[in-house]
């Protein structure tokens, strides 16, 4: 849309972009969007098969009711502690509209999901941002600073470095406001903040379908916490947030927790080899909690992303400071690292 349509409020405004998506079918390594290497549970795509029939012609349950209920039970919690979106990002929306209004202050460590900074020109909130020194300790800044809101994305992204539960807590205990763990990545990582949730009214958990259960596509992820922040969440959600397909996928897929496990198991394998491998070809590492590593190439990063782009390899590459100089390779196949293997020792040599 042309600028001039836009709110004043957004004049100049950067929208999130997101990695590139190449055309399905084209051969492409894929490792610029955190996708899971491996397909979903076969279980989910029966459930989407059989629920693809007549009474799509009627609106989902607005609750998403299958779906909330089977997650909640996965995790020991009650239905009304569970609520779901249209991914991850969309609940990360809904935490804007439920928790943080106009001229509030929405607090975040830096570097992190660069989804945020538009989102808070959009709320016209003020990000107050909290610059990180080292990528897995949490600014001690962040505990004190008044904001309504404060999000902690733990593994982080790009970085995939992990927060202790400690540091976490004492953020949680020190704010005033909502604190939100996006946990997006938390399945390939120690642990969740899960066993802080019944002694903290003002945390709220999100997770995902999109990396660990390997359903990107469907665009499913949900959030955790006390009745009074889910409450908060589902009166400001649209009616239908989740279609029909995607609440069966959703109850399929958080009940074959055998699959879950077997994705989780591949990725950190892959990781340790992708580790292995970039070292050895003398890349900086952060050590990872995620399913990508962020890594420094041993030259321009740039240039690293654009040649492999040349060779049909995605990889994610950010051009602000003070990450410019790393890429955020998602873990793959054996197959796709091989190729990037030998794509970075001919581009490096
Ligand atoms: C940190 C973080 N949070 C949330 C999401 C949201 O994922 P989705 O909207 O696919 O559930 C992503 C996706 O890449 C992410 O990196």
């Amino acid at each position: 849309m042309p600028e001039g349509f836009l709110k004043p409020a957004l004049a100049g405004f950067q929208p999130y972009l997101p990695g590139e998506q190449p055309p399905d079918g084209e051969d492409w390594v894929k490792l610029n969007t955190n996708e899971s290497p491996l397909p979903p549970s076969p279980r989910v795509v029966e459930a989407i098969r059989q629920a693809a029939d007549d009474s799509l012609r009627l609106y989902p349950s607005p609750t998403a009711a299958p779906a909330r209920i089977a997650i909640a039970k996965h995790l020991g919690l009650q239905p009304d502690q569970v609520t779901l979106g249209n991914g991850g990002d969309e609940l990360i929306e809904m935490c804007f509209r439920a928790f943080a209004g106009a001229g509030d202050r929405v607090a975040y460590p830096t570097p992190t999901y660069p989804l945020l900074d538009p989102l808070c020109r959009i709320h016209e909130v003020e990000p107050s941002t909290h610059p990180t020194e080292l990528p897995w300790e949490l600014p001690p800044s962040l505990g004190p600073d008044p904001a309504a809101l404060k999000f902690i994305v733990n593994p982080n992204s790009p970085t995939g470095a992990f927060f202790a539960r400690a540091a976490i807590e004492a953020v949680v205990v020190a704010s005033a406001g909502v604190v939100v763990i996006d946990e997006a990545y938390v399945d390939f990582a120690p642990h969740s903040a899960l066993s802080l949730l019944p002694s903290h009214q003002n945390l709220l958990l999100l997770r995902t379908f999109s990396k660990s259960y390997g359903l990107a596509g469907m665009r499913i992820g949900f959030a955790i916490g006390s009745r009074g922040l889910i409450s908060a969440l589902d009166s400001v959600k649209d009616s239908y947030n989740l279609d029909r397909l995607a609440i069966v996928a959703a109850k399929a897929a958080i009940e074959d927790e055998d699959h879950h496990r077997r994705i989780v198991s591949a990725v950190i394998e892959g990781r340790d080899f992708l580790i292995q491998e970039l070292t050895a070809m003398k890349f900086d590492l952060v050590p990872p909690a995620a399913n990508f590593v962020f890594t420094k190439p041993p030259a321009n990063a740039d240039h690293v992303a654009s040649a492999l782009r040349e060779r049909r390899i995605l990889v994610r590459h950010y051009d602000r400071e003070p990450i410019a100089g790393w890429l955020r390779i998602t873990v793959g196949t054996r197959q796709q690292h091989e190729r990037l293997i030998v794509a970075l020792k001919e581009i490096l040599s």
